[in-house]
Parts: structure tokens; C-alpha cells; sequence
């Protein structure tokens, strides 16, 4: 493998579209180099020494963290949820949604302690109840969170919105915005000190 080629971890679906498309104007990458509707997890760019791996979502600060992948395209939900000690060099501006804290519509806003919040964001969701001296009692799912108020598994959920519908359709309200979110282009520490020549050509490009 060529030393100078750079890995970018891409999360599969919207985000890597958009990153694509970002680096593609920027002329950062060739034009058709990820095929979407292919199986195939690993392209390479030849004419610009840059290779990408489509990922998980949850799983881009893993390979950039642990250095199979030297940058990665991630939201700073992702980000923060997993801690990771990587480098935040840019916000890529689009991807953006909020993380919000949301109940059945109704509820009473007022927290009380020893509630039940149902998340696929654990970490976010404990943080976020402790710095208001609330202690919540985690139940962690994988998607489809909108349904926990409402079968009686959880008093609240936190969880990512967009344009709100999801919550509207299931009966449930915005109770609280926590943070808003866009795609962070991330870097392994080591890595990017050892390629920043390349690191930085990439930065200035997508400024
Ligand atoms: C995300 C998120 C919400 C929904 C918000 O779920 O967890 O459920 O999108 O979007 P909206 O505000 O535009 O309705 P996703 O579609 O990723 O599916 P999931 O339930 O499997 O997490």
C-alpha cells in the first residue's frame, strides 16, 4: 500500500453522499469514485492517493481513533457520545439536525428525579440529566426510540431531530434542545501529525 494514500472513514448513506459531493467540487477526489449501489465497502482514488471505507455510522471514530482511517466524516452527535481522542478539525456544515430531549406530548416538563430515559446516545443522556443534578435511570436502544414514552419503557427520550416529523407521527413534543448538530471531518491524533502536509491541503480545500 502506497504510504502517501489517505483513508477517510465515511459513515454509509447521506453523509457520505455529501462528502462526496463536497470533495468532489473542491477537486479533493475524482468524480464517480464511490459507487453507492455497490457492495463494495473500499474505493480507491489512484489520481488522488486518497482511498475511503464506508462504515457504520457509530463505528467512523473507531477506525480513525484506532488509526484505520487517518480522517473520517461524522456527526458531532457521534462525536460526543463516543469521546474518542481524536482531532475535530472542521465543520462540514451540512448533516445538521438537534439532539433534543422529547416526551409524550402532555408531559410534564418539570424533570423529577429517578426518570427513565430511553436513548441510543447513553453517554449524551447521562451528562446531560447530571448537570442538572437529575439522576436518570438509561434504557439503551438502537432506534426507533419514539416508541419507548409510549409503551411505558421510559418517561423521556433523547434522540436525534431533523424536521420533527417522527416525533409529530408518534404523539410526542420537543421538551428541550441539548445541542445541535452537523458533520465534523475528524483525524487520528498520530496520523495527522505524521501526514499533515497532506492533512492541511485537504483542510484548506473544504474550509
Ligand atoms: C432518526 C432519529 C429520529 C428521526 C428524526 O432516526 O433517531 O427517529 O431520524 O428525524 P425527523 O425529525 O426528520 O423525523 P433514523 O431515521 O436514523 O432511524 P432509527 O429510528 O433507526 O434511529
Amino acid at each position: 500500500m502506497n504510504d502517501n494514500i489517505l483513508t477517510f472513514a465515511l459513515p454509509k448513506g447521506r453523509l457520505a453522499e455529501q462528502t462526496a459531493e463536497l470533495l468532489t467540487r473542491r477537486r479533493v477526489m475524482a468524480a464517480d469514485v464511490l459507487d453507492f449501489d455497490s457492495r463494495k465497502l473500499i474505493f480507491l482514488d489512484q489520481k488522488n492517493a486518497l482511498r475511503f471505507l464506508l462504515v457504520k455510522n457509530a463505528d467512523v471514530v473507531t477506525y480513525v481513533e484506532r488509526g484505520g482511517a487517518d480522517l473520517g466524516v461524522v456527526g458531532l452527535d457521534m462525536l460526543l457520545e463516543s469521546g474518542a481522542g481524536v482531532y475535530e478539525f472542521s465543520d462540514l456544515t451540512f448533516g445538521s439536525c438537534r439532539m433534543s430531549i422529547a416526551a409524550a406530548s402532555g408531559t410534564h416538563t418539570l424533570y423529577r428525579q429517578n426518570i427513565k430515559v430511553a436513548t441510543k446516545y447513553p453517554n449524551i443522556a447521562k451528562n446531560t440529566f447530571a448537570s442538572k443534578g437529575i439522576y436518570v435511570e438509561i434504557v439503551k436502544l438502537f432506534g426507533s426510540i419514539e416508541i419507548a414514552p409510549l409503551t411505558g419503557l421510559a418517561d423521556y427520550i433523547v434522540d436525534l431531530v431533523d424536521t420533527g416529523e417522527t416525533l409529530k407521527k408518534n404523539g410526542l413534543s420537543e421538551v428541550e434542545v441539548i445541542f445541535r448538530s452537523t458533520a465534523r471531518l475528524i483525524g487520528n491524533k498520530p496520523l495527522s501529525r505524521i501526514k499533515h502536509a497532506r492533512i492541511k491541503e485537504i483542510l484548506s480545500a473544504v474550509g
